[in-house]
């Protein structure tokens, strides 16, 4: 089937609750971007290509020329936070980039001023913003983002909305009754149910809108089975959860391998220290617990042990995550692996990762903006498991496992872009044409 896409016409307007390090990371650099100064490294929808046919046919565009995605000058920056700091001064705050780069986008990011958010303190405890919204109950509190959402497009003369949360981690809950249709949700907002957070009044308030939905965040947020039906019942396109970067990005790289070469692994041990907001909200083990699940469950599924028990069985997976403000967003992960080999033989393998959390998270709140963007105008609704290629926790349908491997990912992502426009899927056996060529010898 070929996707009839609306074509990309008029500007896109992407908001983002939580204006942090990452999303005026995001900001920052695309403005950048836009006067030449920078490139937009680490984003495929700006830097990556795509073969399309036989390997003979030589054909490798770049994606942005391949699929129909937004530009980069057809894009206008909106959001919510606690803090009423604009982009600028939230920039400066977070010091990801230096100075000398913000001040050349100075003008933009200072026009830039968060809308008020809707938070909730029982959810994260360790911020202290008040610039917040004060309606009587969480229904009316999404019935005021979908008004910002309005205003907005509005006063920007916006063609089309995608959201993208990028706000702080919120506590871990469990999915419950409140959360298993779209009558029981919309009565657990009227009631200002405690179940329901924060990031679950933005979603719910999106996909009412017709508006695509990004979670970075491993929160629940949309996906509970009420807002996955709302999202199939209004045509909207959703995805989540968790930025993949940093040790996770290292660990999907590397337990494919390892797995490919059928070798054991006895123990994988994982440590980070990080020193920005983020890492100070999640000092709080509430906090810190969504982020862990979303972690450990990526070495289970790409190594199967339930398959491989002679390998994976006895596997031994910690993940811990320090705050040490001295870091600030330059977070170091060590990541100690007790492998094994023929006969047995134990061998280790140590990586110490020197990154910067949200340079690897920026280019990816691009390319989900741009994506979604793309999978609403072709009429994609529902999970977008194509893009799981960018997260730690992808969102599956019910009963599916997540595929967490990277390459395979990717195959997915590229093979989605392919399908949409109608050009042949690549399976790699190439013996079709590998036979003729031989024969033409
Ligand atoms: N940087 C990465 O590599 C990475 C990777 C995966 C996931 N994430 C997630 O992305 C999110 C952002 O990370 P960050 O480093 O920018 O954190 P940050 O603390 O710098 O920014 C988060 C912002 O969200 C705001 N906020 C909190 N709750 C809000 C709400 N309900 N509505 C609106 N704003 C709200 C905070 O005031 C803050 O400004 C976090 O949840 C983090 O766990 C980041």
């Amino acid at each position: 089937m070929e996707y009839q896409i609306q074509p990309a016409e008029g500007k896109l307007g992407i908001l983002i609750p939580g204006l942090g390090a990452v999303a005026t990371t995001f900001i920052a650099g695309v403005e950048a971007i836009k006067k030449g100064i920078s490139q937009p490294v680490g984003a495929l929808t700006q830097m990556g290509s795509i073969r399309l046919g036989k390997r003979t046919e030589n054909r490798m565009p770049l994606i942005k020329d391949f699929v129909p995605i937004t530009g980069l000058n057809d894009i206008v920056f909106g959001g919510w936070d606690v803090y009423a700091d604009n982009v600028f001064d939230a920039a400066m705050n977070a010091k990801v980039l230096e100075p000398m780069l913000l001040h050349a986008v100075k003008p933009e990011l200072e026009a830039l001023k968060p809308m008020k958010a809707v938070f909730d303190r029982e959810y994260v405890k360790n911020l202290d913003g008040n610039h917040i919204k004060e309606e009587t109950n969480k229904y009316k509190l999404a019935e005021a983002l979908m008004e910002d959402m309005r205003r907005f497009k509005e006063e920007n003369n916006c063609n089309r909305l995608v959201i993208v949360w990028c706000a702080s981690t919120e506590k871990y809950i469990e999915q419950s009754d409140v959360h298993e249709t779209i009558e029981a949700f919309e009565q657990g907002l009227k009631d200002s149910d405690p179940r329901i957070s924060p990031s679950m009044i933005y979603a719910y308030a999106a996909i009412k809108m017709g508006v695509p939905f990004a979670n970075g965040a491993p929160n629940l947020t949309c996906d509970i089975p009420a807002l996955l039906d709302l999202a199939k019942e209004e045509g909207v396109a959703v995805s989540g959860k968790d930025f993949k970067t940093g040790q996770t990005l290292m660990k999907t790289m590397v337990a494919p391998g390892l797995h490919a070469r059928a070798l054991g692994i006895k123990g994988w041990f994982s440590s980070n220290i990080l020193g920005n907001r983020d890492g100070l909200v999640l000092d709080d083990p509430d906090n810190f617990k969504t982020k862990e699940v979303s972690k450990l469950s990526v070495l289970e599924e790409i190594l199967r042990p339930d398959i491989n028990p002679e390998l994976y069985g006895e596997l031994y997976h910690k993940v811990r995550i320090n705050y040490y403000p001295p870091h600030g967003d330059n977070k170091e992960s060590w990541d100690n692996i007790d492998i094994f080999g023929w006969l047995g033989y134990p061998m280790q393998i140590k990586i110490n990762f020197l990154c910067r959390d949200s340079i690897l998270a920026a280019p990816i709140v691009l390319d989900l903006a741009l994506f979604m963007d793309l999978a609403q105008r072709a009429g994609m609704s529902g999970i977008q498991e194509w893009l799981s290629f960018y997260y730690k926790s992808p969102q599956t349908a019910e009963g599916l496992k997540p595929e967490h491997d990277i390459f395979k990912q990717l195959i997915k992502l590229q093979n989605t872009l392919r399908h949409m426009m109608g050009e042949d899927l690549i399976t790699h056996l190439g013996l079709d044409y590998y036979q003729e060529l031989v024969d033409a010898m």
